[in-house]
């Protein structure tokens, strides 16, 4: 398997260190990066089935006007501390068939916090699909609970919240899977109470991963993969026996006026899959949405045999622009770049309005990878590729306020693994240019596991 030590458990967890510095870190650079991921892929001398049942760990480092501090640590869950004490694995893989079925038909489930960090509000979150949002200490990374937001919370909470800065408000959803399978809807403004905007039904038991949103639309990819509910409640671990391609069922959008959230728009299209969403922003009577579109759901396979977010040939995904046409209910969908991209990122001041430049994570043939800066109207492109085997990973633009309206105007923040040095650093790219690659590198002294997603904390 490439990049081996991205799939171990974390050697090392830490508070706050001070990491070894290459380069110079931009004065304009202040604040704290959290990515989450998978933490512990064997436990007790078990090893998981699949990346996503693993338990988390959270990344974080520091600038400030020292060296880069840097800490790791393992999300101590209510159900990873309950395994602690029994000195054994109580949930999913090694925990026994009749356990899993007990605990399923309880819907009794580990919070794993294994998928996203989230800022919000102050706080700082872990996030995974299947749960409450994971609050952390912004300085221990300590688990403080689970969120429920003043009792909105009516189940679980995705790890792919979505901010409209024009709006001030986050928006984000939970799956209900039941007699009826439905999403619950939430709005959270800046500061203030959080809101369930409404239910809307799902036309099967999908797997709805991200979602997007614009000032005046939620917009919902449901591809056709279906969660085979009999499995669960049997309490199988194993997220690749847990999910269907059905390419049948075709794919469904929905989009969910903010206005009226009961009126819903459903529009047919062909069957295919999305992970995430790069941004989405209206045009006339179109809803422009661009993502990472996949041929069909090859990934799920490919994130535990270690290519995780990379591409393979099978499933390599593309960076599609979709226009939405409410009225007539109908979708086109136009390939953007010929590359291989995942993991897309807009400059956080586009969120929800029109983008010009998307920042991606691609993987090439040799497998090798880059960061890439693309034009999406031109499918212009500029990456920063490593001399040497390197893993890389979603990379996260952060705001510098220079210039408004230009989306180049942005720190791009990237966790890498440099296979060689068998050490991770996060790497500080300019916007401006990312091919001159990184005016700084921050060096853990150990690798961290593979992350997913990971967010942006300014310098209070
Ligand atoms: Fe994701």
């Amino acid at each position: 398997m490439p990049f081996d030590s991205l799939h171990e458990n974390l050697r090392t967890a830490h508070g706050f260190v001070p990491l070894e510095l290459e380069g110079t870190v931009p004065e304009d650079l202040r604040g704290t990066l959290y990515r989450a991921g998978p933490g512990m892929f064997e436990r007790f001398g078990v090893a998981v089935a699949h990346p996503f049942e693993a338990d988390g760990a959270i990344t974080a480092v520091r600038f400030g006007d020292e060296r880069p501090l840097g800490a790791a640590r393992i999300i101590e869950s209510e159900g990873y501390l309950e395994e602690q004490s029994a000195g054994r694995r109580l949930y999913g893989t090694g925990a026994g068939r009749l356990r899993n079925i007990v605990a399923a038909l309880r819907q009794r489930t580990k919070n794993t916090a294994n998928t996203s960090a989230w800022v919000h509000d102050g706080q700082v979150y872990a996030l995974m699909e299947g749960a409450r949002p994971t609050r952390l200490h912004p300085d221990t990374l300590d688990v403080l609970g689970e969120e429920r937001f003043d009792g909105t919370l009516r189940g679980v909470f995705s790890a792919h919240p979505h901010r409209v800065a024009a709006l001030g408000t986050t928006f984000n959803f939970g799956v209900r899977y039941g007699r009826e399978h439905a999403l619950d809807l939430y709005a959270l403004p800046d500061h203030g109470p959080t809101r369930h905007l409404g239910v809307v039904p799902l036309p099967w038991a999908g797997m709805v991963h991200d979602f997007i949103a614009t000032e005046r639309h939620l917009v919902f990819v449901v591809g056709p993969v279906r969660l085979l509910i009999w499995r669960a409640l049997l309490g199988d671990p194993n997220f690749e026996r847990l999910f269907a391609w059905e390419p049948e069922r075709g794919t469904e959008i929905i989009v969910v006026p903010l206005a009226e959230p009961e009126r819903v728009i459903r529009i047919p299209a062909e069957p295919f899959w999305v992970w995430h969403f790069a941004n989405a922003f209206e045009r006339g009577d179109e809803i422009v949405v661009d993502l990472c579109r996949y041929a069909d759901f090859g990934t799920l396979r490919e994130i535990r045999t270690g290519r995780g977010g990379q591409p393979a040939a099978a499933t390599e995904p593309r960076y599609h622009r979709a226009r939405l046409d409410v009225r007539t209910r109908r979708m086109t969908s136009e390939e953007r770049s010929p590359c291989a991209a995942e993991f897309p990122r807009v400059h956080p001041e586009r969120e929800g309005v029109e983008h010009r430049l998307a920042f991606l994570h691609g993987g090439k043939a040799d497998g090798s990878e880059v960061v890439t800066l693309l034009e999406v109207e031109t499918g212009r492109t500029s990456s920063w590729q490593p001399d040497t085997p390197t893993a890389l990973s979603e990379p996260i633009p952060v705001a510098r306020g220079n210039r408004p309206d230009d989306e180049r105007d942005a720190w791009v923040l990237v966790l890498g693994y440099e296979q060689a040095r068998d050490r991770s650093f996060v790497a500080v790219l300019d916007g401006d240019d990312l091919s001159q690659g990184p005016v700084a590198r921050a060096w853990f002294d150990h690798p961290i596991p593979i992350t997913f997603h990971g967010a942006f904390a300014p310098a209070s």
